[in-house]
């Protein structure tokens, strides 16, 4: 397993490019399978978990392309409607393809994910959405069954609104008779994109990114080509490292996704001005302690939650950073605190009392937002931070040692 290696201290200065977004890529991947034709998909980021999606794809039958950022995804052959086991359970977003492949087969098997570094993250809303359109499910051998001659419209309303059971009962309802109704629905803008991708392919999705989405079901949907929003979540990884450590200049970003997050930095005493596609942060000292408590969007991205905690960490005084989404995701704080970051926890509630100087470690990471924590803190530290277990940094940052090298980060990924 690689492990990342860095010097910390150096001041960041420069620019740099902001990938495809995740989130965005790996739910319009899965509609692909709704078309019998062929995707293209650009600005796609070449991480483990795109390269993951693409392998399902391959498995159900879609014949893919991936050079230069962009997927072509031939959904033409799919023939095998099953997401097995061994690849959902290395990313749980493989299971967007269960409303896609029910939509067009009319069964489908889909390993259930399981649990995850920060808890259950259960996919109740998911099937009991598809129930409430006529699907018949039932749990097999660790597989979810899905069956349904078609899937008729109706009214779906989450306890709480939720990212993937929002996409997956779009794409399943896209092609379903009548009119299907979400309340209470993710508004966050890759699902916005998600619907948006639908309508390129002939689907009537109406009220993104509002709290109520309405499907008028259609009979056929054509293939279609996109080009995906930029990563707010790696957008707002580099502003953190901005305000902890420089003046860094984002491109190709999308500043009206990260309003809150830019409020709070500007709280924190970071100086950020956005222009349409790009955005430059200078850090001011001290870093004043602002307290965050995530929200589903508009609100503070739990995803952004590990690496405030690791700014907070350098603050000049206690802030309180609650995550709401999920309440065990808190995996960074023994490993933050190897660094010397001063932080309690009780339930879903970190108490940072921030410091002037972190002190390098050995640390491991333990999943996505978790490792960029520990790069953003490692790369504050004074002397040596060796990160062990990198490869989930790679899940969802598109070479990342590499960006803040050219930032002037001291910083090396080893091989084993
Ligand atoms: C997505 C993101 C993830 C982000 C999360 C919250 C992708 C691929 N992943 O994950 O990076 O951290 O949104 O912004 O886009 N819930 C249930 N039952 C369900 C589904 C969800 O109880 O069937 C709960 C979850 O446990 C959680 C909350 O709803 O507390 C929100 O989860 P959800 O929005 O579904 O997250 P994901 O789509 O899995």
């Amino acid at each position: 397993m690689d492990k990342i290696v860095i010097q910390g201290g150096s001041e960041l200065h420069g620019s740099v490019r902001i990938s495809g977004a995740k989130n965005a890529v790996l739910p319009i991947m899965a509609a692909a399978l709704l078309v019998e034709g062929v995707t293209v998909v650009r600005n796609v980021p070449d991480l483990r978990d795109t390269r993951t999606m693409i392998r399902l794809l391959e498995m159900v039958g879609a014949k893919t392309s991936f050079e230069n950022h962009e997927l072509t995804i031939d959904a033409r052959p799919v023939d095998t409607p099953v997401a097995p086991y061994d690849l959902v359970k290395t990313m749980r977003a493989s299971f967007y393809v269960l409303g896609p492949l029910l939509s067009r087969f009319g069964e489908t098997k889909v390993s259930l994910p399981g649990g995850c570094a920060w808890g259950p993250r259960p996919v109740d809303f998911h099937l009991k959405g598809l129930e409430k359109l006529g699907a018949k499910i039932s749990l097999e051998g660790g597989y979810i069954q899905a069956k349904a001659d078609y899937l008729t419209g109706s009214t779906i309303r989450f306890e709480i609104p939720s990212v993937g059971a929002t996409g997956n009962l779009m794409m399943a309802a896209v092609r379903a008779r009548g009119t299907t109704v979400i309340e209470n629905a993710a508004r966050e803008p890759e699902i916005v994109q998600l619907g948006e991708f639908l309508n390129m392919m002939g689907a009537q999705v109406r009220g993104l990114g509002t709290d109520e989405i309405t499907i008028h079901g259609v009979d056929s949907l054509q293939a279609a080509d996109i080009r995906v929003i930029p990563d707010r979540i790696e957008a707002g990884t580099f502003l953190i490292a901005g305000a902890m450590l420089g003046s860094i200049e984002l491109e190709a970003v999308e500043p009206k996704h990260l309003k809150v997050v830019v409020e709070k930095l500007e709280e924190a005493g970071a100086e950020i001005q956005s222009d349409q596609h790009t955005m430059k942060i200078h850090c001011t000292s001290p870093i004043n302690p602002v307290n965050i408590t995530t929200a589903v969007y508009p609100g503070f991205p739990t995803d952004l939650q590990a690496q405030w905690v690791a700014l907070m960490a350098l603050a000049n005084g206690t802030s309180i950073i609650t995550d709401t989404i999920y309440q065990d995701r808190f995996s960074h704080i023994p490993e933050l605190s190897r660094l010397g970051a001063r932080i309690t926890l009780e339930k879903n509630v970190a108490v940072v009392m921030g410091r002037d100087q972190l002190i390098g470690a050995p640390v491991m990471s333990t999943d996505i937002r978790a490792s960029a924590s520990l790069i953003l803190a490692g790369l504050a530290a004074q002397g040596t931070t060796e990160i062990s277990r990198i490869y989930h940094i790679d899940r969802g940052y598109e070479r990342i040692e590499e960006k803040f090298r050219t930032l002037g980060a001291s910083i090396q990924r080893i091989p084993e």
